[in-house]
C-alpha cells in the first residue's frame, strides 16, 4: 500500500492511500473522506481535485465526521443530570449535526501510521463547552484505517470532562453504479431493516419502527420498491420527503447493499443506521452542484437520533465525564464475480 500527501489551499491536506484495485482518500477538514474508487469507478460522492474549494460551502457534508450529535435533537433541547441545556436551533426548530460549530468544518491535526497490511490515519481535536452549548470539553479521535482487504474502518475515541451525549457518525454517500445512475437500483440485505418513522420537520416520532422486510415480504430490499411501495404507512414516510431520511435497526448490527457489480459490507458497533437518499439536492448554488435527487445514498452508523429526548437518562449517547467513549464501523467493498451470477 502507498500513502502520499498533497497540500491544498486552507490548511487542506488530502491523504491518498492506493492498494492496487481500490483507492481511497481523506483530507484534514473534518476528518473527511474524499473518494473511494474500485479501479475508475467512484463508489461515493466528493471532489478530491478541488476539495479546498469545494468542502467548505458544501450544506451535504459529504464524507464528513459530525458531531457532537449527528442526528436531530429535538426542540435543540435536552436535559441531564436535571440540567436543560438549550443548543443552537440550526434545522428549526431543532439541532442537527451538532450545530454549526460542529466537526464537520474543523481542521484536525492528524498522524500517519503506515503498517504492513494497514495505513491508518488519526486525526484529533478537541471541543470546547463554551463553542457550542453541549456540557463538557472533549478530546476527540478519529481513525481512519484502510487495509490490504479493501476495507474502511472509522473509530471514535473520546472523553469528556463532564457528563455529555455524544453520538458521532461519517456522513459517506454511495454510489456503486458505474455511470453514477441514481442509487434506486441498490439492495439491501440484512437478517432486520425496522424502519423508525419520522414527521414532518424528520425528527424520530416515536420509537415503533416498521419491519420493512416484512412489509415488502423479502429478505432484501431495494431502493425503488421502498420508493414505490403501495402499503400506505410507507408511502406517507416516503412521498413528502422524496425518499428515505430514517434510522434503521438492523440485524447482528450489519447490512450488506450492491447493484450487479459491486457489494458493500458494513458491520458496526453502533445501534443504528441512518439512510438518507439525498432527496433534495437544491440548496446549494454552486457549480460544483451536479448532483440530482438520489445521487447518494448514507448509511450514517449512529444511536437513535434525538435519543436523550425519547430514553432520557437511559439514553445510549450519554457519554459519563472521564469514560472512554469508542465505537467502530466498516465498510468493505468487492466487486462481484461476473454481472452473470445475479
Ligand atoms: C442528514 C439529515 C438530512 C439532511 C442531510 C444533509 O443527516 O438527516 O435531513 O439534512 O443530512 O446534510
Amino acid at each position: 500500500m502507498i500513502v502520499e500527501v498533497e497540500k491544498q489551499r486552507h490548511g487542506i491536506d488530502l491523504i491518498k492511500i492506493d492498494n492496487n484495485d481500490t483507492n481511497i482518500v481523506f483530507t484534514n477538514y473534518g476528518a473527511r473522506i474524499v473518494s473511494w474508487k474500485y479501479h475508475d469507478n467512484n463508489i461515493i460522492l466528493g471532489n478530491k481535485v478541488e476539495a479546498d474549494e469545494f468542502y467548505p460551502s458544501n450544506p451535504y457534508h459529504f464524507g464528513a465526521t459530525i458531531g457532537r450529535y449527528a442526528g436531530r435533537i429535538g426542540n435543540a433541547t435536552f436535559k441531564l443530570n436535571g440540567h436543560d441545556y438549550k443548543l443552537e436551533a440550526n434545522d428549526t426548530p431543532h439541532q442537527l449535526h451538532g450545530g454549526s460549530h460542529g466537526l464537520d468544518n474543523r481542521l484536525f491535526e492528524y498522524d500517519i501510521q503506515d503498517n504492513i497490511t494497514n495505513i491508518k490515519l488519526t486525526f484529533t481535536i478537541q471541543l470546547k463547552s463554551e463553542e457550542d452549548g453541549y456540557p463538557g470539553d472533549m478530546m476527540i479521535k478519529v481513525i481512519h484505517t484502510y487495509d490490504v482487504e479493501h476495507r474502511w474502518t472509522v473509530e471514535y475515541k473520546a472523553q469528556s470532562t463532564e457528563d455529555t451525549v455524544f453520538n458521532p457518525t461519517n456522513h459517506v454517500y454511495f454510489n456503486l453504479n458505474r455511470d453514477n445512475n441514481v442509487i434506486d437500483n441498490h439492495k439491501i440485505t440484512s437478517t432486520k431493516l425496522n424502519m423508525y418513522p419520522i414527521d414532518e420537520t424528520h425528527l424520530v416520532a416515536n420509537a415503533q419502527p416498521i419491519d420493512l422486510l416484512k412489509t415488502l415480504n423479502s429478505d432484501s430490499v431495494c431502493f425503488k420498491d421502498i420508493f414505490n411501495s403501495d402499503n400506505e404507512q410507507l408511502k406517507q414516510q416516503i412521498e413528502p420527503l422524496n425518499g428515505l431520511d430514517h434510522p434503521f435497526d438492523i440485524g447482528n448490527q450489519e447490512l450488506t447493499m450492491e447493484n450487479n457489480e459491486f457489494a458493500l459490507h458494513l458491520e458496526t458497533t453502533m445501534p443504528n443506521v441512518v439512510i438518507f437518499t439525498f432527496n433534495d439536492t437544491t440548496k446549494w448554488q454552486s457549480d460544483f452542484n451536479i448532483y440530482k435527487a438520489h445521487s447518494g445514498v448514507t448509511l450514517e452508523t449512529q444511536c437513535l437520533p434525538n435519543d436523550i429526548n425519547i430514553y432520557n437518562n437511559k439514553a445510549r449517547s450519554i457519554l459519563k465525564a472521564d469514560e472512554e467513549f469508542y465505537s467502530k464501523t466498516t465498510y468493505q467493498i468487492s466487486e462481484k464475480e461476473s454481472e452473470n451470477d445475479i
